[in-house]
């Protein structure tokens, strides 16, 4: 039987730390202020902006949401980026990806202040990462590191693999590791052989976005799996080859019409795996509680109460 590493366990310990450290801004200034920009009408979107501003209110961390529509411009996305870059009461922008189609994304996290680049995403804080440079991290690689940290799971001289090259997960990913003296090989979507590959992995981290493509033939005997997915399934057919047909979350999938699946065969690798992070429940709270630490880093930078 595999274990589970609880994405919630840890997310609860990193909000548990933060807790003094808000106390003290408020007591010496004023609160961490994180500003959301969220534009147009993706539903998935829409989940994610309300569970971090959720996650803000219980830890007395100030957050306002923008909504822009999803006929939005380039420009007016830009212009609104530095009003916020001009407010002192703000310390985080975050813009919600994915944009909608007509917007440059690129342009518009360029126009975010290094310094308030909560996500790690403007190319500054991506080549001091590239570097080794002290800065923000992205949030699912950086909260990744903190779970495999925190269950004593050793990345140095092992060999990782992760499968995925987005600019938000996969490269930020594969980099940190490479800090912790991994051995680590990117795989993407024209990898030839992606599963020989992938079975070479003592930490396999699964960041594709494709709903269990990672099945038995991917994973190393004893390997430790990491599933960066969120994949919501909506046809009953592929739910019940996913997880059985017995199984618990196909009478979910009854009483609600979805259900949410990783990028890694939850079944193969309870068989197969060490130690894998669960969907839901793993990689996904860790997120939100990475954007929250990383808020308050960036609100003791501004107000030079740099604890960290
Ligand atoms: N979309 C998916 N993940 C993320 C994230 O970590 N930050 C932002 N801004 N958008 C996302």
């Amino acid at each position: 039987m595999a274990k589970q590493l609880s994405g919630t366990w840890v997310r609860d310990q990193l909000l548990e730390e933060l807790k003094p450290r808000v106390e003290e801004l408020r007591r010496r200034a004023r609160p961490p202020g994180l500003a959301v920009i969220l534009a147009g009408n993706n539903p998935a979107s829409q989940i994610y902006v309300r569970n971090k501003v959720k996650a803000c209110q219980e830890l007395g961390i100030l957050s306002e949401t923008h909504t822009p529509p999803e006929e939005v411009t380039t420009e007016e996305l830009v212009a609104l980026v530095e009003t916020l870059n001009k407010r002192e009461e703000i310390d985080g922008i975050l813009v919600q990806m994915p944009l909608p189609a007509q917007v440059d994304a690129s342009r518009v996290l360029l126009a975010v202040s290094p310094e308030k680049d909560v996500d790690g995403f403007h190319p500054l804080n991506m080549g001091y990462l590239l570097t080794g440079r002290p800065g923000p991290r992205a949030c699912t690689p950086a909260g990744i590191l903190e779970l495999l940290r925190r269950y004593e799971i050793p990345i140095k001289g092992r060999r990782a693999v992760v499968l995925g090259r987005s600019d938000i997960v996969g490269k930020p990913m594969a980099v940190l590791l490479m800090h912790e003296h991994a051995t680590v090989t990117i795989c993407h979507s024209r990898t030839v052989n992606l599963a020989e590959e992938a079975r070479r992995a003592e930490i396999l981290v699964a960041a594709m976005g494709r709903p269990a493509l990672v099945t038995g033939e991917f994973i190393q005997p004893g390997a430790v799996v990491i599933d960066v997915g969120i994949n919501r399934i909506t046809d009953r057919a592929e739910a019940v080859r996913i997880f059985g047909a017995e199984s618990e979350r196909v009478q979910a999938f009854d009483r609600t019409g979805s259900v949410l699946v990783g990028d890694v065969h939850p079944r193969d690798v309870e068989e197969k795996a060490s130690a894998y992070t669960p969907v839901p429940g793993g990689v996904g709270p860790l997120t939100i509680a990475m954007l929250m630490v990383n808020t308050v880093e960036a609100a003791e930078r501004r107000l030079g109460a740099c604890s960290a």
